[in-house]
């Protein structure tokens, strides 16, 4: 039974209840964050908070919590759970009002806050080995892809076309330029050159991006960001997804298509041993 957090409380995940008022249930009104967790320390935590500040201060909904309480909340859903490596999950929502209006409700309503964490799902060897296949499909999101909120409809939506087909990702094109997966970024590779889309309001600024290019640097692969043409995408050489959950994986078919070889390229599979080195000796140790 694993251990999670409601609105100050810690309990099993099966006795957790919230009002159907909850303007996160009713409006999708609410913001999230998911926190891999290895060997039990919360990677990139302080960035993982800016970002949730971020998403908070769009939805003019206060913090309610300072980064040492959120420190101290995450740190005992941790140790509650049996697994080393964790995906922590966090929320926040507007609250349950008496009533369902579209407008905010009093300030004496407080916000709903739940955690809750789960077994971190590594890639698995035949995935990182074959790589994974995806479909593609238009952008029809929002026009604030920088938030990181809990109205996913669109995202489930896309998603879900991926796996109908057997893959594992929708890779999003919006008016013909490259924006990002339903739930990950996208990095292309051609000629030995990483490219990866800029970060605006059209693509979730991913905190394993940021690993991704920050290796590249640190390692002399040559990279750019900058706008990725659908054109570009579908002729590159290798194709990347990444994910706090996922890493950084391979896609080896987009639309039914090889995507270079067909097979994991070279790049990614570099890429993929630096992130794993980074992981168990910085990652792993906090
Ligand atoms: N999703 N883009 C979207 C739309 C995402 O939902 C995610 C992550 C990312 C990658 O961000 P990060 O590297 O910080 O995990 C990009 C999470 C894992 C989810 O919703 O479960």
């Amino acid at each position: 039974m694993s251990l999670c957090h409601l609105n100050g409380q810690y309990l099993p995940l099966a006795e957790a209840r919230v009002s159907p008022l909850d303007r996160g249930f009713l409006f999708g009104d609410g913001a999230y964050e998911v926190i891999p967790v290895y060997s039990r320390h919360p990677f990139r935590l302080a960035e993982h908070l800016t970002r949730l500040e971020s998403t908070l201060a769009a939805l003019r909904l206060p913090n309610p919590h300072s980064a040492a309480e959120w420190s101290e909340i995450i740190g005992k859903i941790i140790a509650g759970n049996a697994w080393d490596d964790q995906s922590v999950y966090l929320q926040i929502t507007r609250g349950a009002d008496a009533v369902r209006k579209h407008a905010f409700p009093p300030a004496s309503v407080p916000p709903t806050v739940f955690l809750m964490t789960e077994p971190l799902p590594s890639p698995t060897p035949a995935q990182l080995e074959n790589g994974v296949g995806a479909v593609s499909a238009e952008d029809d999101r929002w026009l604030h892809c920088e938030l990181k909120t809990v109205a996913l409809l669109a995202n489930c939506l896309l998603r879900q076309r991926a796996l109908d087909a057997g893959c594992a990702e929708t890779i999003l094109f919006r008016d013909g330029v490259l924006t990002e997966g339903a739930a990950s970024n996208i990095f292309v590779v051609k000629n030995g050159l990483l490219l990866a889309p800029p970060k605006n309001h059209l693509i979730l600024p991913g905190i394993t991006y940021d690993v991704i290019l920050e290796l590249a640097a640190a390692h002399a692969v040559p990279h750019e960001v900058r706008n990725i043409s659908e054109a570009e995408a579908r002729a590159a050489d290798e194709l990347w997804m990444s994910s706090s959950t996922k890493e950084v994986l391979p896609i080896t078919t987009l639309d039914g298509q090889p995507v270079g070889t067909g097979r994991p390229g070279a790049l990614a599979r570099r890429m993929h041993a630096l992130y794993q080195d980074f992981k168990n000796t910085v990652m792993r140790r906090g």
